[in-house]
């Protein structure tokens, strides 16, 4: 990695303290809880901002791993993409691209070493950047794009440090460019059907929240020789204490609660358990493969970080991120009101202290919420596959439609700088509270006041738009 600067930032809960000459309020002594608050004027409300539709949404992509070759395929199967650029620090993995979409477009390529994606993002012909590379370049790159006058679809998690998420927002105001995070998990079915039931009243108002990150990555991912690019993924686990990947479990939540549209968040704990497996797995590997010895011995993050949050109107969250320990999947996991609650995974319902409701009441309930958003996305992906001369990339997702949707109808994304830097920023926040033995940390506001009179984002109801196909 290439920023030891940063990484001693991150590790020592630093980040965001001043150190780069950002003006924060507060006291600086050591172990102050308010040292991310920070004086912001805004320069411009991004939040329900619309920028000028475009016939043709003219994108470039860096990063083409995993995820990166996929983002390619899903977004080159959207009506009015034209996938103009690819860029990746290894030619092969660029070629691979060019291949998976080469009968409907024809990228120009960038693969000259490790800064040729600003030789890309220079071009005046891109509206969209998607950015899917490792985490600790992404806000350079958000903002390098911006600042060339692309819109960005960033993958999460937007930025690692405190410093780095305030850069997208002031960066995003000023160019009023879009900062949109790909935060597939608010517009997954369930996801998309509970905001619906939230803002219908179903749950009355809403006291208490959990999103989780809890996926066994180790042995798959993590200690994975093969899967990640110089093994970035291990490297940013190293000598780390905090939620590293709250975006998926939180992002959902941020739209439940209103949160920079009506609420915003107040401050939060975090705690961290020791690490019982990755220090002693890497050991067991570095003995029989001389590739491991570089992390043997080293700190590696505790295997299950739980923090938690009151908001401005007294709601409380919980987020919890555990990549290495043998257990199921879970990501949105509940929420809660005055009125019944919801719990996923399996997915549940109640009303009342007498039990869960049944599954034929929670089937009929989810149907009648089910959003237009969703329904519509449903329509439209069937028709495309109906298609006999269809490409037959059937992982687009709704997220991605939607958005090159607004794009092309000139309409607000569903969600904007804010979401993303608010959801990022649990990333410095627990690094320093952990650090400081779960010491209370205040959260900055994003928006500077403007959380009181926002507009909500999310519009399940797909009021405008919608007309976009799936090729
Ligand atoms: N939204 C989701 O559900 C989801 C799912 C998976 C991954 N992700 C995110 O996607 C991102 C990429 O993850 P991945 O699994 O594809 O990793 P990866 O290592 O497979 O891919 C990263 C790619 O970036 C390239 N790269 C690295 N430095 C570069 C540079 N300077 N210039 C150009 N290219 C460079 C690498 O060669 C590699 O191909 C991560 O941020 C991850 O968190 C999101």
């Amino acid at each position: 990695m290439k920023n030891s600067r940063r990484n001693f930032l991150k590790m020592s809960g630093m980040a965001g303290m001043g150190l780069a000459g950002m003006s924060v309020m507060g006291s600086k002594g050591k172990d102050d809880g308010n040292r991310f608050l920070k004086s912001h004027r805004q320069e411009f409300n991004m939040r329900g901002y619309a920028a000028p539709a475009l016939d043709v949404v003219r994108i470039g992509v860096v990063g083409l791993g995993n995820r990166g070759s996929g983002t390619v395929r899903r977004l080159a199967s959207v009506e009015g993409v034209e996938i103009r650029a690819l860029c990746d620090v290894r030619p092969e993995m660029v070629d691979r691209s060019v291949q998976a979409i080469s009968s409907f477009h024809s990228p120009d390529t960038y693969s000259d070493g490790p800064d040729d994606w600003k030789r890309m993002m220079e071009r005046d012909d891109l509206d969209v950047i998607a950015i899917v590379t490792p985490w600790d370049i992404h806000a350079e790159q958000a903002v390098f794009a911006m600042e060339h006058g692309k819109h960005v679809y960033i993958e999460l998690p937007a930025a690692q440090t405190m410093e780095e998420c305030w850069q997208l927002v002031e960066t995003s105001e000023k160019t009023r460019k879009h900062c949109m995070q790909v935060s597939r998990s608010a517009h997954r079915n369930d996801t998309a059907y509970i905001l619906k039931m939230v803002r219908s009243g179903v749950f009355g108002d809403l006291i208490h929240a959990e999103g989780h990150y809890i996926h066994d990555l180790l042995m798959s991912h993590i200690l994975n020789k093969e899967m990640f690019y110089s093994m970035w993924r291990l490297r940013e686990n190293t000598g780390r204490q905090g939620n590293l990947y709250p975006a998926h479990g939180f992002v959902p939540i941020i739209q439940m609660m209103d949160i920079n549209c009506g609420d915003k968040l107040e401050y939060m704990v975090s705690v961290s358990s020791r690490d019982f497996m990755m220090k002693d797995r890497i050991k067991e590997l570095a003995e029989s493969d001389s590739f491991f010895e570089e992390f043997a011995g080293k700190e590696m993050r505790g295997n299950i970080n739980t923090s938690i949050i009151k908001t401005h109107k007294g709601r409380t969250i919980m987020l919890q991120h555990d990549v290495t320990t043998p257990r199921p999947g879970a990501r949105f996991n509940l929420i809660s009101g005055t009125e019944g609650v919801f719990a996923a995974g399996p997915d549940r319902l109640a009303k009342s202290h007498d039990g869960w409701v049944s599954q034929e009441e929670l089937d009929a309930l989810i149907k009648e919420y089910t959003p237009k958003l969703t329904q519509r996305f449903n329509e439209v992906r069937r028709e495309g596959q109906r298609d006999p001369e269809a490409r037959g990339y059937a992982q687009v997702d709704p997220l991605d439609w939607r958005f090159v949707d607004c794009m092309r109808n000139g309409l607000p994304l569903e969600m904007d700088v804010y979401d993303a830097a608010t959801s990022t920023a649990i990333i410095p926040l627990t690094e320093w509270s952990v650090a400081n033995r779960s010491n209370p940390v205040l959260i900055p506001d994003f928006t500077s006041g403007g959380w009181k009179t926002n507009k909500r984002g999310m519009d399940v109801d797909i009021k405008e738009g919608g007309t976009t196909r799936i090729l």
